[in-house]
């Protein structure tokens, strides 16, 4: 513990307060009216708890219909739906990698994934941030004979910034790469449907599988993982997650479906959290802050230290706005930071007065302003 003190590295569990610029509902759908309604109506109707696995009496109506739907929407065949996204990453790479293949993995991908190759055994070759062609050069000098795997987030979590998928797409066509990606933090948004970004750079015909959490976007809780028939029923053989695990509250599932038909029915949502965070990046930039290569309605500020990084957000914190520092090993040693959300609830003056609060706050980091 001295240690992780001394590295200012300790994390403190702290209470949910001030304006939310850290969390990652992103369409405000954890509080939707018609989400809430239909989570309380399931309890009422089923009970809390799912009484055991999906392999035994856990698997209720919900679980089913959500299923379809999903995959309805991802515009695919089957779906499966795990406890978290977590547990879908590590379901899926340990079932469909073997110890012998190859995992091309970019080098921000996340925990899960990270975690889910670890679990797979096979040899992990990390290829530097969305570079195609440095990844395009491993798979090529790769050893014959062995399955490979290119495995993505489409949008990354901690930079804000999109892989590119229509590239990877063709170099795994190419070169007989199963190509895997976490939607994490794209699904319910981009996309004409608001699937993903797999939607967007029409790849769907490319990718094996998507990981789509149900906590971020959607507003509730789990993972879908999406793709064709016979894949979802191998899962249901061989994710450990998934089949050694009770199954989540009926009532989550419920409630997922109302997320789905908000998704459909209000892009409004969608077209307003365009706006906040082109907005709000634009007002960021304005004030010289760097921010990366950041595309999304995720706004990293990369202040470098940790203690930098904690003290920015304490200030931020104390003037009400919730905003959280983001610390190694969630992001690589050097690059402590800000990592601040947007969501379609924000309005303008909220988003102008954070902006400045941000700025007078980062000025004090000589670092961090031009
Ligand atoms: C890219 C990515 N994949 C997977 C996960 C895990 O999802 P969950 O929080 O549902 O376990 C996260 C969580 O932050 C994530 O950012």
């Amino acid at each position: 513990m001295e240690e992780i003190d001394a590295a200012g590295l300790r994390r403190r569990l702290r209470p949910r307060t001030g304006i939310d610029f850290c969390s990652n509902d992103y369409l405000g759908l954890s509080i939707h009216p018609q989400v809430k309604a239909k989570m309380v109506e399931a309890v009422s109707d089923a009970g809390c708890g799912s009484t055991g696995s999906r392999l035994i009496r856990g698997n209720t109506a919900e679980f089913s219909s959500i299923e379809k739907r999903f995959a309805q929407f991802k515009g695919g065949k089957a779906a499966l739906y795990f406890a978290t996204g977590y547990a879908a990453n590590l379901g899926v790479l340990e079932a469909f990698v073997g110890r012998n293949d190859l995992v091309f993995s970019d080098e921000l991908n996340h925990a899960s994934i990270i975690d889910g190759i670890r679990l797979s055994r096979a040899k992990r070759i990390k290829f530097p941030h969305c570079d195609i062609d440095r990844v395009a050069e491993f798979i090529h000098n790769s050893p014959a004979g062995s399955q490979k795997f290119l495995v993505t987030e489409s949008l990354f979590s901690m930079d804000g910034d999109f892989a590119p998928l229509a590239s990877y797409a063709e170099l795994c066509r190419q070169t007989d790469t199963v190509l895997i990606v976490d939607e994490a933090h794209a699904v319910g948004i981009y996309g004409a449907n608001g699937s993903g970004w797999v939607e967007h750079t029409g790849t769907a015909n490319e990718v094996f599988l998507t990981v789509n959490t149900a906590g971020k976007a959607l507003g509730v809780a789990g993972a879908f993982v999406a793709g064709p028939d016979w894949a979802i029923d191998f899962l249901i053989q061989r994710a450990r997650p998934f089949i050694f695990s009770t199954a989540p509250p009926p009532p989550v599932a419920a409630a997922l479906e109302a997320s789905l038909n908000v998704i459909g029915d209000e892009p409004e949502r969608r077209q307003a959290l365009r706006k906040n965070t082109d907005l709000l990046r634009g007002l960021i930039r304005e004030a010289g802050i760097e921010i990366g290569t950041s595309d999304s309605q995720i706004i990293p500020v990369i202040l470098g230290q940790n203690e930098r990084a904690c003290s920015v957000a304490e200030e931020l914190q104390q003037e009400g706005f919730d905003v959280r520092a983001f610390r190694p090993p969630t992001v690589p040693d050097g690059t402590a930071r800000l990592r601040i959300t947007v969501n379609a609830n924000h309005d303008e003056s909220t988003l102008r007065r954070f902006a400045q609060a941000l700025e007078k706050k980062a000025r004090k980091c000589s670092a961090v302003c031009s």
